[in-house]
């Protein structure tokens, strides 16, 4: 874990929502599924997590800021605004090198989270499709987009399959994926569950709980992303 500045170099609407480019030191960018804690100083008591919709490496030299958002960016953020940075914390989504078809899902929830496996998954030259019924605005043309409806087709197609939802909804999903009978078919899955990290587990104040087929977990550090199979 590093620590160290970053600024906000512009507010941007993706996907429907708020979202910042932020100049961050690279060994701070996280890999897709992890997060940074940013605040207004570097005590600040409540940081906000901030997660990575463009994490490739390649793009480094190109640009010094990558697109991140946040539940929701602090309105008091504008171009200019320094910020303190904490990271990168947590366990992210591990696209298997075997996966020739990869399904991104978002189960209710903004697809945004689930951006930063395109590119490395594009990279791979796996074909890609993204589930949700939000809107999904600057989208590489490679990748295709369906809707939820066609979650089943979606899952009997791919190998690995990199779901998101909140910790709210996640029993209700659960419970009707394993109703579609299909999930055995693929080789690898993965959820990122969106929970509150306030603390990013340096309180352990198991605010960001998860029940698990081993017991709690705390997503601020055993995730956010989890094997769909550990549910
Ligand atoms: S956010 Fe405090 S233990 Fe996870």
């Amino acid at each position: 874990m590093h620590t160290g500045k970053g600024q906000v170099a512009e507010l941007i609407l993706l996907d429907g929502g708020r979202a910042a480019r932020i100049s961050c030191p690279v060994d701070l960018i996280p890999a897709p599924g992890q997060y940074l804690l940013a605040g207004d100083d570097s005590n600040a008591p409540l940081p906000v997590p901030l997660y990575c919709m463009d994490s490739a490496p390649d793009s480094v030299a190109v640009a010094p800021w990558r697109h991140f958002i946040a539940s929701p960016i602090p309105d008091h953020w504008a171009p200019g605004t320094e910020i303190y940075l904490r990271g990168p914390l947590g366990n992210g989504f591990k696209l298997p090198a075997s996966a020739r078809k990869v399904a991104l899902i978002a189960l209710g929830v903004s697809p945004s989270r689930l951006r930063g496996l395109i590119r490395p998954a594009l990279s791979q030259g796996v074909a890609v499709v993204f589930v949700c019924d939000s809107q999904l605005e600057n989208l590489s043309d490679d990748v295709e987009v369906q809707p939820l409806s066609a979650l089943g087709e979606v899952i009997v197609w791919a190998e690995y399959a990199a779901f998101d939802v909140t910790r709210e909804d996640l029993t209700g999903w659960v419970e009707r994926l394993r109703g579609l009978n299909q999930l055995s078919l693929l080789k690898e899955a993965q959820i990122f569950i969106q929970t509150p990290i306030p603390c990013g587990g340096v309180a352990e104040c198991g605010v960001c709980a998860v029940v698990t087929k081993s017991g709690w977990k705390m997503a601020c550090k055993d995730g956010p992303v989890f094997a769909l199979g550990e549910l």
